[in-house]
């Protein structure tokens, strides 16, 4: 392969075969997410194109992070802006835009006093905050089942399938499990031994569980009685995609730390982790760090979607969007249905069988990029520049999808 920039960029983006991509993928990627169902070659907007041309509507948006939709305009050259005028100092130096992002989500915190470490994952902000927990001289964590918190040996640890974390045990011990959703059990394992309590306001990989309401406040005022800290994890409901920037300040409830990745950067890699008072001061010099971890090419891409879901009043958007897709599935009263569940632009459509696998593929086929976090569970994270008509499209076909998947596997 060629060095200069420009025939690099023409074998890339030339023409190629599925086949020949996915040949070679086996050969050279590790097998940990299995075959690939197509090969992507171009986004643009809502919409993606395969390596033969065909075109797909994306309602997963890369698993709930492109939120502005591909080759957002905005993003665009806010990031080729920044990367030809710096790219890249370390985190011995500074940059404007790094401190302008870390301002700006820390004032969605609604904290006095709020404090930011940048990552570039989802997984790298909740170790940041595991090791904030660790700060505060107590070390047992409270989790939730179902949970997911990412695959690194301490998010692991918070993550509850057995499947993820027994072939890595032993993991960092002294976290307890809860049922998701039920404050009391959560009021009979917390006292002055509990470090924190880890929360997806949402449980997105359980197949977008929503807790009952007051939950989260709950929760709060039990982590307040024992001195615990409330650690809320938003990398997938955060940043938009619920229909505002935290789920938990939308419901009133203030956490210690709250963690957010995924549509922060529209597919530029950034996380971050933000903690409020006392948890803001407990990570010194030399306690935590990363090479690139808030880097002024990530920081303008957090910026620069922040700008855009601000400007084209996108929060609003998903969540009356959320509303719509929520009543039209649930009008076409279709057998196979049980229910939608979800906040704004994330949503679940639950089966009467375990076919969702089936029905992914049988929309992919027919043009829409879906995926099944459970075996009976779609999950939908569109973009939240989505239209209406768009969405009415994969509504429209849903009953046929799964009247086909039904006659094929049933
Ligand atoms: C709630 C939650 N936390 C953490 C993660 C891990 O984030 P990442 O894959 O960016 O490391 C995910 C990913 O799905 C998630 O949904």
């Amino acid at each position: 392969m060629t060095a200069d920039p420009m025939t690099l960029s023409r074998e890339l983006s030339g023409p190629v075969s599925s086949e020949a991509v996915l040949e070679a993928y086996t050969d050279s990627v590790m097998n940990t997410f299995g075959l690939p169902k197509r090969v992507f070659v171009r986004g643009e907007g809502c919409y993606l194109w395969d390596a033969e041309g065909r075109r797909y509507l994306d309602l997963l948006s890369g698993l709930a992070v492109n939120a502005l939709g591909h080759a957002h305009p905005t993003v665009l050259s806010a990031v080729t802006g920044q990367i030809a005028t710096l790219g890249h100092v370390s985190n011995f130096f500074a940059t404007p835009s790094q401190v302008a992002l870390a301002e700006r989500l820390s004032s969605m915190t609604g904290a006095s006093e709020a404090r930011v470490f940048f990552t570039n994952s989802g997984t790298e902000a909740n170790e940041a905050a595991f090791k904030i927990t660790r700060m505060t001289g107590r070390s047992t964590i409270i989790s939730t089942e179902g949970a997911f918190h990412g695959r690194s040996m301490g998010a692991l640890a918070l993550t509850h399938n057995p499947k993820y974390r027994l072939p890595f045990e032993p993991l960092p011990d002294e976290v307890i499990f809860v049922p998701y959703g039920d404050a009391e059990a959560l009021a009979s394992v917390v006292d002055e031994t509990v470090a924190a309590v880890v929360l997806e306001p949402i449980q997105g990989e359980n197949g977008v569980v929503v807790p009952p309401d007051g939950y989260l406040a709950r929760a709060r005022e039990i982590c307040d009685q024992h001195g615990a800290l409330l650690w809320l994890d938003e990398v997938q409901t955060g940043m938009g995609r619920c229909g505002s920037w935290l789920v938990h300040i939308d419901q009133g409830v203030a956490a210690d730390i709250v963690t957010v990745a995924k549509g922060l950067g529209n597919g530029f890699p950034v996380g971050a982790c933000i903690a409020s008072g006392q948890a803001s001061r407990l990570l010194g010099p030399g306690s935590h760090g990363s090479t690139f971890g808030g880097n002024p090419v990530a920081a303008i891409a957090g910026l620069a979607v922040i700008a855009v879901i601000e400007r084209d009043g996108l929060l609003d958007q998903a969540k009356e969007l959320g509303d719509h897709l929520q009543r039209t599935i649930t009008q076409l009263s279709h057998p196979l249905i049980t229910g939608v569940r979800g906040r704004g632009l994330l949503q679940a459509v639950i089966l009467a069988e375990p076919i969702a696998a089936a029905v992914v593929d049988a929309a992919l086929a027919a043009g829409f990029v879906i995926n099944a976090p459970h075996p009976d569970v779609l999950r939908l994270a569109p973009p939240l520049i989505i239209s209406a008509t768009e969405l009415d499209s994969f509504v429209n076909i849903l009953p046929s999808l799964l009247d086909h998947v039904a006659q094929e596997s049933l």
